[in-house]
């Protein structure tokens, strides 16, 4: 057999061939829940991660934040030790498994997956489930935006010490607001942005690089949507055709809080470099 190529397993096979959403996540359930090694797998975090991985090489390609950039973020997890992690964009809950089995080492007491596709987030709540994590993993079903708001309102959630941002990319920077705006995000919060640089994020690199000044002067400015130019032009295209479908919070922020922010460079499962973008909130100016 041919050594394995992730570029050749993960290519589409021809343009317009679909990457998500054509019943291979619910296929992928049922690949798990048939496995051999179905007991070994009951429990172990680590197995069930295996059999998704077994899925995407030998069936169908599943967008997850795979391996490289995976061990980027479990390294921050073990560094920051959150009390409560939340991730925007579950899919089939593989980074949900592997960053909610490293918060629970770390000590952590929760971890919300925000997924608003229904049936992923169905793949998810029983994938976490036969990994053993349903004590620490809450999985939240609707858009980030309204998802944040509501959990926001119940007061179940009260502060973010770590968020992992890899949903529809125009909502990074209008979800990272409306968290500031309520005060989920504080001194010592930490962000990690997958995908910042494959397909790129510019509009969210240029704000949680900015200064305080600069926030401030743009917070005065009218809130952008999702079609900005600053993305590259095949997405701004994509965004805009979607602009009725998405909701995007009008949050304005807090301008207030200081950030340092840098890029870490990674490859994507497909071996094509991407990075993530760590943010540490450092202090509120007043
Ligand atoms: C790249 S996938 C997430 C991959 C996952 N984090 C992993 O690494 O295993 C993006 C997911 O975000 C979800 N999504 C997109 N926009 C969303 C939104 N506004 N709120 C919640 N989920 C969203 C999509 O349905 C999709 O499942």
């Amino acid at each position: 057999m041919p050594p394995f190529d992730p570029r050749k397993a993960y290519a589409p096979q021809e343009e317009g061939t679909a990457f998500f959403d054509d019943g291979r996540e619910i296929e992928l359930l049922h690949f798990v829940y048939s496995h051999p090694n179905i007991e070994k797998i009951r429990g172990s975090p680590n197995d069930v991660l295996a059999a998704i991985d077994e899925y995407g090489r030998a069936k169908k390609y599943l967008m997850n934040v795979g391996e490289d950039k995976g061990q980027i973020v479990t390294s921050l997890i073990a560094d920051v030790k959150p009390k409560v992690m939340v991730e925007l964009g579950g899919y089939v809950g593989y980074s949900c498994i592997l960053f909610g089995d490293a918060v629970r080492k770390a000590g952590g007491q929760r971890y919300y997956s925000f997924e608003r596709n229904p049936e992923f987030a169905a793949v998810i709540m029983s994938l976490v489930d036969i990994a053993g994590l349903s004590d620490t993993v809450k999985v939240v079903v609707g858009s980030s935006d309204a998802s944040i708001q509501r959990l926001f309102d119940s007061g179940d959630l009260k502060h973010i010490d770590l968020m992992f941002l890899d949903h529809y990319k125009p909502a990074y920077t209008t979800d990272l607001k409306l968290c500031e705006e309520l005060g989920l995000i504080t001194k010592g919060s930490v962000l990690a942005a997958d995908n910042v640089v494959k397909p790129g994020n510019p509009p969210y690199l240029e704000y949680v690089r900015s200064s305080t000044k600069e926030k401030i002067a743009k917070a005065k400015e009218p809130v952008k949507n999702g079609f900005d130019e600053r993305f590259p032009e095949k997405n701004a295209k994509q965004y805009a055709k979607r602009v009725d479908q998405e909701k995007y919070s009008t949050s304005k922020g807090n301008p207030y809080l200081v950030y340092k922010s840098k890029l870490i460079e990674s490859f994507e499962p497909t071996g094509e470099p991407d990075g993530v973008e760590i943010t540490r909130c450092v202090g509120e100016e007043m």
